[in-house]
């Protein structure tokens, strides 16, 4: 499900992923001096990350995991004069590749696992002793000012699943062995030209249709047009329309 989403993402995903983009600078900016000899990226998508991660370890062999085929199509035909990345199809839940990594990375992706502390425990079981996990999540608080409207338009669709909160996720990776030593909580604005650009935007980024801003079942036309109207009125903002990022990243070591 959430791998299919993501595959009819895949050609319009990076138009519009400003937030996930800085995340992933912020997962980068907090890794040590370090060169190591192999890195795992787990919900490698269209590659952002990858490319970040490709220009600051150039030449060091990458193994890029995502659960959606379409992405991993995608990015492994956008990367194709990089052979030292291997796009797999995988899971991060449960995803072994033989080898243990001196150093892991996954930013905008875990939050979307069914199963974050399983996540955690596989991925502290892919890291080699003295290695260093390095992670951007995107947090409960993201998009609140949707989830608000639409539990308002159409409180029987509202999801049964959200987000992650930074304590969960924190307990989590410490249940499963992490050392932390260093963190980032920020909560910011993003300003859209208007309603329908802010949700043609999530839409492309493929986070609607599923756990972040979908119901149990989609909005009705009535109701996406209440929608657009109300958070036009409710949350204009700077000439445009404001939404909330609540992020978190986590510097981790084994
Ligand atoms: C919002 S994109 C982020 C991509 C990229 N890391 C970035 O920073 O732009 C999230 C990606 O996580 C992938 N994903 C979601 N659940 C996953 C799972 N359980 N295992 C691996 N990848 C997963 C999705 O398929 C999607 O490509």
């Amino acid at each position: 499900m959430i791998g299919t989403r993501f595959s009819a993402a895949a050609e319009t995903y990076d138009r519009h992923a400003r937030p996930q983009l800085a995340l992933a600078q912020s997962v980068l900016s907090m890794l040590p001096e370090m060169y190591p000899e192999q890195i795992l990226e787990l919900g490698s998508g269209t590659g952002q990350l990858t490319r970040l991660l490709n220009e600051r370890f150039p030449e060091v062999l990458i193994d890029a995991v995502d659960v959606a085929e379409k992405m991993i199509e995608h990015s492994r035909a956008r990367f194709a004069k990089f052979p030292h990345i291997n796009w797999i199809v995988g899971d991060a839940q449960t995803w072994w590749g033989g080898d243990r990594y001196p150093l892991i990375v996954s930013s905008s992706a875990l939050h979307w696992v069914g199963d974050l502390k399983a996540t955690c425990e596989n991925i502290f079981e892919c890291l080699e002793p003295g290695g260093t996990f390095a992670l951007g999540m995107m947090l409960r608080g993201t998009l609140k000012e949707l989830h608000e409207l639409r539990g308002d338009i159409a409180p029987e669709k509202t999801p049964e699943v959200t987000l992650p909160t930074y304590e969960e996720t924190k307990a989590c990776l410490q249940a499963a062995g992490f050392n932390l030593e260093r963190r980032k909580h920020s909560e910011e604005e993003i300003i859209y030209d208007d309603a329908k650009a802010f949700l043609k935007a999530i839409h492309e980024q493929g986070v609607t249709g599923g756990k972040v801003s979908a119901g149990n079942a989609p909005l009705n036309r009535s109701e996406i047009s209440q929608l657009v109207a109300d958070y036009q009125e409710n949350f204009a903002s700077d000439g445009g329309v404001a939404a909330t990022y609540e992020t978190a990243t986590f510097l981790l070591t084994k």
